[in-house]
Formats: structure tokens, C-alpha cells, sequence
């Protein structure tokens, strides 16, 4: 049949190729565009990297204020989206509600879902950056049976999202610049990640030529499992386990040694990065700087450093190359802000929607796209005849 080989989890194969992120595994290396992740995380805003990324290149001053004011006159939902957030049950997930949100502007916004004509891809862009943090914050709400806030447009793509969510109708809401440079930086370091698997599954529903809004609200499922952007909330289960069992740091380490079933040190290991992963340090900087300006202490924090010192220690994390991954230390920093732990993997789904918008544009554009379609290496019964009745 031509096959040439069976590839478990795609660890060889190339799907794709891409111009957008570069990721040297071996030496911790990230790089939006042909920039260090480093001195985008210092330097630039959360939208300016988001335009960096669909647009190829830095945007000038002029394009920045432009971008940013239209998806400012975008974040309005349409009304009725309200009526369908209050139907889901106040207990479920919010990246459950989230997908379904984000499925559902296929059908508020049907001027925007031609895969084949610019204006509609380009206005699709902005009304999924516009609009998934007003949908996160709904999501968020839900959860705690608050009312929804109407977007408040004065104010900058994060400081409007920090106030959707915690804010509330009874009272004014200041937001706090510590919080929120650092849900920025965060937001920027969660932007991109080649070929992951949230990302992969946005590619394959794209490639089918389904629209932006159907193949963003399939990444965000796939975000959704612990293995991928669900591994910031597992890691936090994980730290308060450790804190509730009493069992201490090191039983625990042995007992992820031993591969007791279900038993992982969640936020560690990747895929790609054999060395640390350079995300995770610029984030457990972050951590310590803002539980002190938050004036936060949390035993929390403490357990995963004293984790991460053992496992990094250890032969068993060490032959295996396994170091603390983006997710180790976010949570702990979710936390501190305020968020409730399921909404960890929304902020996460928030901060990668860039990256996503990024690589279907530019497997939209491609030419070379065909549609996604892996091959199988068939394990059944060979043929036998069906029972004469
Ligand atoms: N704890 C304990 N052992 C581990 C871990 C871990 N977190 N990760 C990998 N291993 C072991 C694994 O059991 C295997 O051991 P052995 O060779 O004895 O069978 C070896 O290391 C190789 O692991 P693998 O499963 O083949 O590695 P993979 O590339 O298929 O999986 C991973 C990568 C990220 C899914 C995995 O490391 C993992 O499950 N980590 C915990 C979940 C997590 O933190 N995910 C977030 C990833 S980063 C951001 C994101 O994508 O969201």
C-alpha cells in the first residue's frame, strides 16, 4: 500500500511545515518569528506578540493601535449568546462551556466563516481574539453563579478580561498592575508551540476546509486533557494531594517511581524539550515575584520547589531527561491571582488562541495543504464471510 511506517503519537513525524515558531528541544531553545521567547516576554504586550504571530512580522505602531482598537469594537456578544450560556449547568468545566461558545460563533457570526475569502478569515481573527476572554469570563461566572459583566472597552486587552472576571455589579473594580503584567507575561509565553497537539488538531479540522471557529473550538478540546493544557490544573490537584495525604514530598516521588497507576509527576516531561523547558523558567520567576507583591504565601509554591528539587535530583527524572515543564509553576501564580483552579487551562486556552490563528492561516494559505488524513497499519481479521441467514 505504500506504507512506510507506523509512528505512535506522530514522535517522527513531520505534519507539516511551518514558518512560525522554532523549537530546539536539545538545548531549550523557543523563538516566535525568529525572536527569543526571553526578550519577547520582556519587551512586547500580549497583542503586539499575537499580531508577531499571524502576521509574520513586528507591527508598527500605527498597526498595533489599529489591531487594537478593532478587537476592542469587537468584544461584544451577540445577546442571545447569553441566553446560551445560561443554559449549560453551573458545574460544568468552563473549557467544556468554552468549546462549546467558541463552536457556537459559527452560527452567530455566519459573515466570517468562509475559509476562501479574506475578509471573512480576517474578520474571524479578530472576533475569536475579541471575544474568547469575554466568553472565558462567562464561563468563570457561570461557575460561581455571578452575573455576567459587559465587556468595559476603555481599558486594555488584559485589564478588561482581569476585570470580567473579578469584578462584579455591586462595586467598582480597580485592577492591580502586578497582577495584571504578570498574567500578560504568561499569557505571551502560552502564545505558540509549533506542531502540539491542540495545535495539530486545529491544522487537521482546518485542513478539511472547516472554518476558523469549528477548528479553534477543536483545539480548545484538545487542550482540555491533562496530558496537554489540562496539566496546569492537574498540577495544582497534585501539589494540594501532597499538602492534604501528609504523605510528604519524597513518598510521593517514590510512588511516581514506582508507576503506581495513575500516578505521574504532573507539569513534568515533554515531548520536545530534553532539556528544561525555557518557558518554565521565565514562569518560576514570575511565581516568586508575585506572591511577594501580591503579599501571598502559599505552602503550595513551597511543595513544588521542594519537588522539583528532588525529581531534578533524581536518577529516575534524570536518565528519563524528564524537568519541569510551563505548566509546574503556573497554577501556583493562577492562584495567587484569584482563579478558581478549573479555570487554569481557559487562561492557558486564552493565551494559546494566537498560535492557533496563526498556523490555520497559514495552512489556509498554503498551497501545498492537503487534507489531513493519517494511515493505519490494520490489525483485524482478515476477510471471512458473513453468516448466511
Ligand atoms: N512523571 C513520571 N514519569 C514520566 C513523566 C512524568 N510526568 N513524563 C514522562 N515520564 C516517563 C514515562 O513513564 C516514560 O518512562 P519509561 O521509559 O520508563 O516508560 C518516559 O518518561 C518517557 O515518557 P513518554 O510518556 O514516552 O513521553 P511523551 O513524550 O510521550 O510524553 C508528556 C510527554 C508531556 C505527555 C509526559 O511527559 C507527561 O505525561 N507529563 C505530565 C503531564 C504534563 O505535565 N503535561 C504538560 C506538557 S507541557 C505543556 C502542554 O503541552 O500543555
Amino acid at each position: 500500500t505504500g506504507l512506510t511506517g507506523l509512528d505512535y503519537g506522530f514522535v517522527n513525524t513531520a505534519s507539516t511545515k511551518s514558518a512560525i515558531t522554532f523549537i530546539d528541544g536539545e538545548e531549550g531553545i523557543l523563538r516566535y518569528r525568529g525572536y527569543p521567547i526571553e526578550q519577547i516576554a520582556k519587551n512586547a504586550s500580549f497583542l503586539e506578540t499575537a499580531w508577531l504571530l499571524i502576521y509574520g512580522e513586528l507591527p508598527t505602531p500605527t498597526e498595533l493601535a489599529e489591531f487594537d482598537e478593532k478587537i476592542r469594537r469587537h468584544t461584544l456578544l451577540h445577546e442571545d449568546l447569553k441566553k446560551f450560556f445560561g443554559a449549560l449547568p453551573h458545574n460544568a468545566h468552563p473549557m467544556s462551556v468554552l468549546a462549546s461558545g467558541v463552536s457556537a460563533l459559527s452560527t452567530y457570526y455566519q459573515d466570517s466563516i468562509d475559509p476562501k475569502n479574506p475578509e471573512h478569515v480576517e474578520l474571524a481573527t479578530i472576533r475569536l481574539l475579541a471575544k474568547l476572554p469575554v466568553m472565558a469570563a462567562y464561563a468563570h461566572k457561570k461557575s460561581i453563579g455571578q452575573a455576567f459583566l459587559y465587556p468595559d472597552n476603555s481599558l486594555s486587552f488584559v485589564d478588561n478580561f482581569l476585570k470580567l472576571n473579578f469584578g462584579n455589579l455591586a462595586e467598582p473594580y480597580e485592577v492591580n498592575p502586578v497582577l495584571s503584567k504578570a498574567l500578560e507575561r504568561l499569557l505571551i509565553l502560552h502564545e505558540d508551540h509549533e506542531q502540539n497537539a491542540s495545535t495539530s488538531t486545529v491544522r487537521l479540522v482546518g485542513s478539511t476546509e472547516a472554518n476558523l471557529f469549528a477548528s479553534v473550538s477543536a483545539g480548545i478540546n484538545a487542550l482540555f486533557g491533562p496530558l496537554h493544557g489540562g496539566a496546569n490544573e492537574a498540577v495544582l490537584t497534585m501539589l494540594a494531594e501532597i499538602r492534604d495525604s501528609g504523605e510528604g514530598v519524597a513518598r510521593y516521588v517514590e510512588r511516581v517511581k514506582n508507576k503506581e497507576a495513575g500516578v505521574k509527576l504532573m507539569g513534568f516531561g515533554h515531548r520536545v524539550y530534553k532539556n528544561y523547558d525555557p518557558r518554565a523558567k521565565l514562569v518560576k520567576e514570575s511565581a516568586h515575584e508575585v506572591l511577594e507583591a501580591l503579599g501571598v504565601k502559599d505552602e503550595l509554591l513551597d511543595i513544588a520547589m521542594e519537588l522539583e528539587k528532588i525529581a531534578l535530583e533524581d536518577e529516575y527524572f534524570k536518565s528519563r531527561r524528564l524537568y519541569p515543564n510551563v505548566d509546574f509553576y503556573t497554577g501556583v501564580i493562577y492562584k495567587a491571582m484569584g482563579f478558581p483552579t478549573h479555570m487554569f487551562t481557559v487562561l492557558f486556552a486564552i493565551g494559546r488562541l494566537p498560535g492557533w490563528i496563526a498556523h490555520w492561516r497559514e495552512m489556509n494559505a498554503d498551497p501545498q495543504t492537503k487534507i489531513g488524513r493519517p494511515q493505519q497499519l490494520y490489525t483485524g481479521s482478515p476477510a471471512r464471510d458473513f453468516p448466511e441467514r
